[in-house]
């Protein structure tokens, strides 16, 4: 019996990007994400002088390449981009611990949220400066 087929998610064929919600899913996320770290107590003197409209358009694009998506990322690579801010370790956890919830809050399920997750940690060792 083909019961393997039965026991496939729905979307197991889809990219993670289509799973997360497609463009407007993304965009969602990264902008709340945006929002939410530029007010941080912690972590927001990081964001004061940036371009918000703007970055959260280059995360969106970035994600979007990396999950699979219909996109093209041509900023540099994540090591030169943040080498002149000051980025801490617990940064780096506030923005995970941020993003969990907010993917928690859009609906995303826990298997996307720990594929995203796992896409997105590896990048700690280039973004971390201090
Ligand atoms: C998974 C981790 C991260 C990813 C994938 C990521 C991704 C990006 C991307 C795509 C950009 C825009 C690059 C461009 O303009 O071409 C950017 C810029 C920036 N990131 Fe990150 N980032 C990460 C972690 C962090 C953390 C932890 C902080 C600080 C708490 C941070 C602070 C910034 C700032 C301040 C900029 C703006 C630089 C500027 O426009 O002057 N990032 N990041």
């Amino acid at each position: 019996m083909a019961l393997g087929m039965w026991c496939l998610p729905v979307h197991a064929g889809s990219s993670l990007y289509d799973r997360l919600g497609g463009e407007p899913g993304v965009v969602a996320v990264v902008s709340e994400l945006v929002e939410i770290m530029r007010t941080d107590p912690v972590s927001g003197h990081i964001f004061r002088k940036v371009n918000h409209k703007r970055l959260k358009m280059k995360i969106a694009e970035q994600i979007c390449m990396l999950t699979g998506g219909p996109c093209a990322f041509d900023g540099d690579d994540m090591k030169t981009t943040h080498a002149g801010i000051p980025i801490t370790e617990t940064d780096f956890h506030r923005l995970v611990e941020h993003l969990v919830v907010i993917l928690d809050r859009n609906g995303v399920a826990v298997r996307e949220k720990n594929e995203l997750l796992a896409i997105l940690a590896p990048f700690k060792r280039d973004v971390v400066t201090r």
